[in-house]
């Protein structure tokens, strides 16, 4: 069973057949909200909204950890994660959609591990390749299908937010060879492959980054709106898609 995990953009699948839905107890504390079981093209998905279903939770105050034991719990078998972002590379305009390859972490403060010594053990992954490359194919195949163009690979900045960075901060970016930012890629990634969770990304963009294309003035909420409204249904296609495959 495909886990979906929605971030700013996608608090609900509306073509999701809901079947019911859970609220999980879990070690690390509560999730973002309940579990949504269903149906997507006959096949069964569980839907969890990153921020709440009332969009309410900061990206710094996610509850990665009780997000992925939540999912795994449930017996999901992969998660996609949909997220939007900010594009760094020039062709990362507003509405692309993108499935990242690479990840750099810039996030402090948050739970970021399952393993914290004591009982748990002391225990490192192998993160050379964060994303989990049959589920990023399957994605790209969708997004064939669909008809939807989607760039394969990208170097995402996960951010700490909740504000936008600065411009100088995005050219740092940049010169470390990120090409699109995000505030929600970090730890979810890396409790995914802690918890065997094979783990892959749509990110949206949203806006260009600080300082970037029309963001050089400032970043315009309200168009960021319009795009990822539009996008968003892009990304249900895609996921469809998946489904199916
Ligand atoms: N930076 C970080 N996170 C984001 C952005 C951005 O420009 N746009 C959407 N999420």
């Amino acid at each position: 069973m495909l886990a979906i995990i929605g971030g700013s953009g996608l608090t609900q699948l509306s073509t999701l057949e809901i079947a019911r839905r859970e609220v999980v107890r879990t070690p690390y504390g509560e999730p973002s909200g309940a579990l949504t079981f269903g149906r997507l093209r006959e096949r069964p998905v569980v839907f969890l909204a990153r921020h709440g279903y009332g969009h309410t939770i900061p990206p710094h105050l996610v509850n990665y950890r009780a997000n992925l034991w939540a999912l795994k719990h449930a017996k999901a078998t992969g998660v996609i994660s949909v997220a939007s972002v900010g594009g760094i590379r020039d062709d990362f305009g507003p509405g692309a959609l993108v499935v990242p390859h690479q990840i750099i972490d810039y996030t402090w403060g948050r739970k970021s591990t399952f393993f914290e010594g004591g009982d748990e053990g002391v225990h490192h992954i192998d993160f050379t390749h964060p994303y989990d490359e049959p589920l990023r194919q399957r994605i790209l195949a969708a997004g064939v299908a669909a008809g939807e163009h989607i760039c394969n690979g990208g170097v995402y900045a996960a951010t700490q937010g909740p504000r936008l960075e600065t411009a100088a901060e995005v050219n740092r970016l940049e010169r470390d060879g990120a090409e699109l930012v995000g505030m929600t890629g970090m730890p979810e990634a890396a409790l995914a492959r802690e918890i065997g969770l094979p783990y892959a990304a749509v990110n949206v963009i949203a806006n260009y980054a600080a300082g970037r294309g029309a963001s050089e003035k400032g970043i315009l909420f309200d168009s960021i709106e319009v795009v990822l409204q539009d996008a968003m249904v892009r990304v249900r296609r895609v996921l469809e898609e998946v489904c199916k495959s």
